[in-house]
């Protein structure tokens, strides 16, 4: 299966498998990392999903839509790599992407 490998908010790094059809958000989520609130569950309005992707993966992801972008506008933690991770479904292209939770707003 291929790798994620997520950075908690203490710089701490962990290698998980995710499974088909799953988000990035999912897959960080249903590995225990609580950290990572994810309170909408998904629908794109909470912004609590909010993660920095490895810079070397940016042009393998999805095109950000006007709503993503709007969210992130809110958080003081936005970075030229900041993405909602529950619209980035994880493929298999993505194979050992890196990314780290972003400090909570
Ligand atoms: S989980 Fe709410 S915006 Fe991603």
């Amino acid at each position: 299966m291929p790798k994620l490998v997520v950075v908690n908010r203490d710089g701490e790094e962990s290698s998980i498998e995710v499974g088909d059809g799953l988000t990035i958000m999912e897959a960080i989520r249903d590995n225990g990392f609580d950290e990572l609130l994810a309170l909408c569950g998904g629908c794109c309005s909470c912004a609590t999903c909010h993660v920095h992707v490895d810079a070397a993966f940016a042009d393998k992801l999805p095109a950000m839509s006007e709503d993503e972008d709007d969210l992130l506008e809110s958080s003081d933690h936005r970075a030229d790599n900041s993405r909602l991770s529950c619209q980035l479904p994880f493929t298999a292209e993505l194979d050992g992407l890196k990314v780290t939770i972003a400090p909570e707003d």
